[in-house]
């Protein structure tokens, strides 16, 4: 692979494709790193080199949602969450399913919010046949995935509660996570089965925090087969009382929290990583430094809890960042948000990762 020139100041090495690669690093400590990956970036070649080098794992950035994959009530269009499937194949890297599940009416397609599931005791029944049916085609078409979001995103930050939609509406709201899970587990008896959420440890979090917790207690409760708690760890979020910053990180009652959900027996596994720099100052160096010191503090308090499983960076470069549209910086400059930077060379945020997974304990 070609050489590129060195980052500027930062004492980074100029090669970018690195050995051992953060794939390799993770597997030595019984971990799995990986990426997202959208069906547009998939398309460029270089992008699809970072993947190769750096991941063991990869996960469909859109393409498994109903939104994409379910144009109506009885139409899967598989195609594109196919051709990542097939890539990751062909290079050898496990995939890992997101999302059988996005319970928030936001990102149900249309004719989902607006199906008739009946009235009375029926409509339970109905809207039931339509999410098990969903998840036992998703689930068996690709047997390969053993690590799946089941649930994503369904506490409401606000107050903690559990978001209504047709289905829970028919259902309830319990049960209809419930369902969710129970299908999952009958389609693949031995695969991880994650409730996915991205209440953070910055300040503001607090509300959602707690919601998330009584949901994985009632899980337990009930029996619900839920096996890990998925961090989405989109780090530095907005955050009005500490301009120019990555918010507040509020570490004890973050290894609380943590402490709780690996109490009740969850797994943990970083789902979604990147570090939002919308709201520091423009200055690159100092941007790159401040993110990787941020993401460094973080991924080494995850990883030294060992039920820690997974680390998956939302996207590898940062052009291609949905951060770039998400949260646009107000001084119009590209976000720097990802790992790589966008002439694919690594950034001090791929330094960051790869320090604290040299530095994690390593898992039985
Ligand atoms: C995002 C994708 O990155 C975007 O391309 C899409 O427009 C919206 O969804 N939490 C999640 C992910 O669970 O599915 C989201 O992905 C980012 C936030």
């Amino acid at each position: 692979m070609a050489a590129v020139s060195a980052v500027p100041g930062l004492g980074l090495a100029a090669d970018r494709s690195f050995s051992p690669s953060l794939a390799a690093l993770a597997r030595a400590k019984g971990l799995r790193f990986g990426s997202a990956v959208g069906m547009g970036t998939f398309n460029d070649p270089r992008y699809r080199q970072v993947l190769i080098d750096e991941c063991g794992v990869l996960v469909p950035e859109n393409e498994l949602k109903w939104y994409v994959l379910r144009p109506d009530a009885k139409t899967f269009a598989f195609g594109r969450a196919d051709r990542i499937a097939a890539f990751a194949k062909a290079h050898d890297i496990a995939l890992r399913g997101h999302t059988l599940l996005w319970h928030h009416p936001k990102w149900f397609p249309a004719w989902l919010n607006a199906y008739d599931f009946g009235q009375g005791p029926a409509a339970a029944k109905n809207a039931q046949a339509l999410l098990v049916d969903h998840i036992d085609k998703v689930v068996a078409h690709y047997p390969q995935i053993a690590s799946w979001d089941v649930v994503n995103e369904t506490i409401d930050p606000k107050d903690g509660s559990i978001r209504r939609t047709v289905f829970s509406d028919a259902m309830g709201q319990e049960q209809t996570l419930d369902v969710a899970f129970h299908a999952a587990r009958a389609a693949a008896p031995k695969a991880r089965l994650v409730y996915n959420d991205y209440m953070g440890w910055e300040a503001g979090n607090e509300a959602h925090r707690a919601g998330v917790l009584k949901l994985l207690e009632g899980f337990r409760k009930r029996g619900t087969p839920v096996d890990a708690l998925g961090v989405q760890s989109h780090l530095g979020t907005e955050d009005p009382a500490a301009p120019g910053s990555l918010g507040r990180p509020q570490e004890k009652a973050w290894r609380a929290f943590i402490d709780e959900a690996t109490g009740m027996g969850y797994d943990l596994l970083i789902t979604e990583f990147d570090v939002n720099d919308q709201n520091l100052p423009a200055d690159i160096a100092v941007r790159d430094a401040d993110t990787a010191a941020v993401a460094k503090a973080y991924l080494d308090l995850m990883l030294d809890y060992r039920q820690t499983k997974e680390v998956l960076a939302w996207g590898m470069v940062d052009k291609y960042s949905w951060l770039q549209g998400f949260t646009p910086r107000k001084d119009g400059l590209a976000m720097r948000v990802t790992l790589y930077d966008d002439a694919y060379r690594p950034k001090p945020l791929r330094e960051a990762v790869a320090a604290a997974l040299r530095s994690a304990p390593a898992r039985a």
